[in-house]
C-alpha cells in the first residue's frame, strides 16, 4: 500500500484478467480511483467491446469524470502462419489494438485539454512491435503501430502537459500467453508447454514475467515519478529483445 497515485483517477482497458487486472489492483493499492473496461462482463466496472469503435466517444462522455490516467491494455493476438493471415483478422487486430486505443487517447485528451488538466497515457505495445515473431504478423505490426502512435501523440499532447508512453512486454504469464501456446500446439502437434519451453530457455532471465512486473512499470509511468518522461517505449521482457 502506498500513495503514489493518491487523488488520481485511472481508466484501464483489458481489465478482466492478465496485465490489465494486475495494473488495476496495483493502482488501487497506490490510492487511485480506477475504472476498468472489458468486453467480458463481471470482473470489470464497464462492459464495452472496443471493437465497436463508434461507441467510444459516447462511452468517454458518459464517465463520471475525465480520468487523469489512461491505460490502453486490451489487446488481441491471432497466431497463424503467413499464408493463413486473412484481411478480416488483420483488420480486427488493428481495430482493437490500435484504433480503439487511439480513439480513447483522443477523446480523453480532448476533455483534459479543455479543462487544463495534465495526464498520463500508457499504451500496451509488445516487444513483438520491435522484433518479428513467427506466426504473429498482424499482431507485431499492430504493436509497432502502437509504439509509433504513442510517440506522435506525445509530440502533440506534450505542450498540454499530457505524457504518452508505451510498454513493450515480452513473454508474460497470462491467459493470452497460454492461448498462444495452445494455438502453436495445435499448429505443431506438440503439447502447449513444449511451445513455450524453448522460448523461456532462450531468455536471459530464463523465466516468464508476471503481470505484476508489468504493472510496476505502468505505475512508474502513471505516477509523478516519471514527470519528465514522454514519448518512450519501455521493454519489460527479461532481456528477450537483446537476442
Ligand atoms: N501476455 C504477454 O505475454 C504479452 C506480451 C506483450 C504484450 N502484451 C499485451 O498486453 C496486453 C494485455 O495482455 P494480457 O496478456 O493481459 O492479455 P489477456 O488476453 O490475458 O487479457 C486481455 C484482456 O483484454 C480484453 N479484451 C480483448 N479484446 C477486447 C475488446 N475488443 N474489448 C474489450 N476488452 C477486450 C479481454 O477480454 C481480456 O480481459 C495486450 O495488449 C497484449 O497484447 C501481452
Amino acid at each position: 500500500m502506498g500513495d503514489r497515485l493518491a487523488g488520481k483517477t485511472a481508466l484501464v482497458t483489458g481489465a478482466a484478467q492478465g496485465i490489465g487486472a494486475a495494473i488495476i489492483s496495483l493502482f488501487k493499492s497506490e490510492g487511485a480511483t480506477v475504472w476498468g473496461v472489458d468486453r467480458t462482463p463481471g470482473a470489470t466496472d464497464y462492459t464495452l467491446d472496443l471493437a465497436n469503435i463508434e461507441d467510444i466517444p459516447g462511452f468517454v462522455a458518459s464517465l463520471p469524470s475525465t480520468p487523469d490516467i489512461l491505460v490502453n491494455c486490451a489487446g488481441i493476438v491471432l497466431t497463424r502462419p503467413f499464408f493463413e493471415v486473412e484481411a478480416a483478422g488483420f483488420e480486427r487486430t488493428f481495430r482493437i489494438n490500435v484504433t480503439a486505443s487511439f480513439l480513447l487517447m483522443q477523446e480523453i485528451s480532448k476533455f483534459l485539454v479543455k479543462s487544463g488538466r495534465q495526464g498520463s497515457i500508457i499504451n500496451m505495445a509488445s516487444n513483438s512491435g520491435l522484433m518479428p515473431k513467427l506466426e504473429q504478423l498482424d499482431y507485431g505490426a499492430s504493436k509497432a503501430a502502437v509504439i509509433s502512435m504513442s510517440r506522435s501523440a506525445a509530440l502533440s499532447l506534450g505542450p498540454h502537459g499530457i505524457r504518452v508512453n508505451a510498454i513493450a512486454p515480452g513473454v508474460i504469464d497470462t491467459p493470452m500467453t497460454q492461448g498462444i501456446a495452445k494455438m502453436r500446439s495445435e499448429l505443431r502437434g506438440v503439447p502447449p508447454e513444449e511451445t513455450l519451453r524453448p522460448v523461456v530457455e532462450g531468455l536471459p532471465l530464463r523465466r516468464m514475467g508476471t503481470a505484476d512486473e508489468v504493472a510496476q512499470l505502468a505505475l512508474f509511468l502513471a505516477s509523478d515519478d516519471s514527470s519528465f518522461v514522454t514519448g518512450q517505449t519501455y521493454l519489460v521482457d527479461g532481456g528477450q529483445w537483446m537476442h
